[in-house]
C-alpha cells in the first residue's frame, strides 16, 4: 500500500515540503503527492497512511481543508494520518509547535478528523513574488512583529531537519488494520 500526502499551498512553499517528505519516504512506503484542491475523489483502497499540509493566508487556512477533512474522517480515522501546518508565525520557537502555534491548535480543535501525528513548520517570505496588496500588508505584519521588512528580500525560514525528523516519525507509526 502507498502513502498520500495532500497539500494545500497558495506561493508553493506547502508543496515543496511536501515533496521533501515524499523523497524521505520514498526508501520505506511508495507515496503519491496531490494538491488538495484537485483531489476530488480519492482511491481510498490504495493508501494506509495519509498526511495534510496546509499553509495559512491572512489568519486562515484555505477552505477546502476543513470541507476535505468533514467529508473522509471516516477514511482519515481509518489510516495512519499525520498533519502539518505551514505559515510565518511559526518562525518564532515559542509558536511553532501544535500546541502554541494558534492556527495550528484552533484547527485541531475545530477539526473532526484527528490525526495521530501533527507538526507545524516555518514557511517562506518572498516579497518580489507578492502582487502590490499583499507585500504591503506582510510588510505591515512583519513591522508588527519584528521580523523582516526589506521587500527586496526572499527568506525561507522553514527547518528542513524538522521536515525530515517529522517524516521519520510518521512512517515510523505504528500501521492500523484497515
Ligand atoms: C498574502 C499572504 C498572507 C499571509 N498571511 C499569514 C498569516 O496570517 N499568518 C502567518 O503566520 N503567515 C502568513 N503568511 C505566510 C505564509 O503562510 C507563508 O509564506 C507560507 O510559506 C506560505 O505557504 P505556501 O507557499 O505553501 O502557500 C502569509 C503569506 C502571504 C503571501
Amino acid at each position: 500500500m502507498k502513502a498520500l500526502i495532500l497539500y494545500s499551498s497558495r506561493d508553493g512553499q506547502t508543496r515543496e515540503i511536501a515533496a521533501r517528505i515524499a523523497q524521505t519516504l520514498a526508501p520505506h512506503q511508495l507515496c503519491d503527492v496531490i494538491d488538495l484542491l484537485a483531489a476530488q475523489r480519492v482511491d481510498w483502497a490504495q493508501y494506509d497512511r495519509v498526511l495534510i499540509g496546509a499553509s495559512i493566508r491572512y489568519g486562515r487556512f484555505h477552505p477546502a481543508l476543513m470541507k476535505f477533512v468533514t467529508l473522509h474522517k471516516a477514511q482519515l480515522q481509518q489510516r495512519v494520518s499525520g498533519f502539518f501546518s505551514v505559515n510565518l508565525t511559526a518562525r518564532k520557537a515559542d509558536k511553532c509547535s501544535p500546541a502554541t502555534n494558534a492556527y495550528t491548535s484552533k484547527f485541531l480543535t475545530l477539526s473532526p478528523w484527528q490525526p495521530d501525528c501533527c507538526a507545524v513548520f516555518a514557511g517562506a517570505l518572498r516579497y518580489p513574488r507578492y502582487r502590490w496588496f499583499d507585500r504591503v500588508m506582510i510588510q505591515l505584519i512583519m513591522r508588527m512583529t519584528d521580523g523582516e521588512t526589506d521587500t527586496s528580500k526572499e527568506v525561507e525560514y522553514t527547518d528542513w531537519n524538522k521536515v525530515a525528523v517529522f517524516a521519520q516519525d510518521f512512517v515510523q507509526l505504528p500501521g492500523k488494520s484497515l
